[in-house]
């Protein structure tokens, strides 16, 4: 799959890049994402390098990845990661973190809306799916604010800090990404 660049809301999203990978592992080392994401526990360099090579720079060759670092569109620096897993079938399922020094004003809300809506628009998706921790509130509040509409508990589908728990489903069809 060709690599893209998004601009929309303010925001720059691009594909990663190897110097990003420093970056990748300290934000890694944060609680909340140590505690809300599938990610190996300790966390080491060597993780952040598998995720950046073979799921961000070869996900996208592949076809089964586009992942994004997020940045604003008036100046350089990195602010986060949205990221969809892509079926091969119409649906993709998103992912993403903030850098702690850039959550609480928006970002992410801003970021998911751009990649569903490039997701929509020129990957023709039909559904993209997000998946969070039962008590996830700042991801289910993105979520929602972002145009998903959580429909379900389902029961021990993620493992999170080595232990499987309940996981918040939602959905959201091309119709429904907010103007
Ligand atoms: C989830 C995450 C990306 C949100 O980033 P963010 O930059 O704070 O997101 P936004 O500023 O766009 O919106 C956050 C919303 O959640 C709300 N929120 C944040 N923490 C909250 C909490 N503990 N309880 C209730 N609401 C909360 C905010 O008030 C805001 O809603 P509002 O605009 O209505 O006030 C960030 O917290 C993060 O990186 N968490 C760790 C990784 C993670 O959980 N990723 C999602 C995995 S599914």
């Amino acid at each position: 799959m060709e690599r893209e660049t998004i601009t929309a809301g303010g925001l720059l999203l691009r594909p990663f890049v190897e110097a990003d990978i420093p970056w990748v592992y300290e934000v890694s080392l944060d609680p909340l994402v140590r505690k809300y994401l599938q990610i190996p526990d300790p966390y080491q360099l060597s993780d952040a390098e598998y995720f950046v090579r073979q799921m961000c720079v070869a996900g996208w060759d592949s076809g089964a990845r586009a992942e994004f670092v997020v940045e604003a569109a008036s100046r350089p620096g990195r602010l986060g990661r949205v990221g969809l897993g892509l079926d091969g079938a119409g649906a993709g399922q998103i992912g993403y973190w903030m850098d702690p020094v850039a959550r609480g004003r928006g970002v992410a809300t801003a970021a998911v809306r751009a990649v569903c809506g490039w997701a929509f628009g020129r990957l023709g998706l039909g559904l993209v799916e997000w998946r969070a921790e039962v008590g996830n509130v700042a991801s289910r509040r993105v979520a929602e604010k972002s145009g998903f509409t959580v429909e379900a508990v389902l029961r021990q589908r993620l493992v999170h800090r080595g232990g499987r728990v309940d996981a918040w489903v939602g959905s959201m069809l091309p119709s429904e990404l907010p103007a």
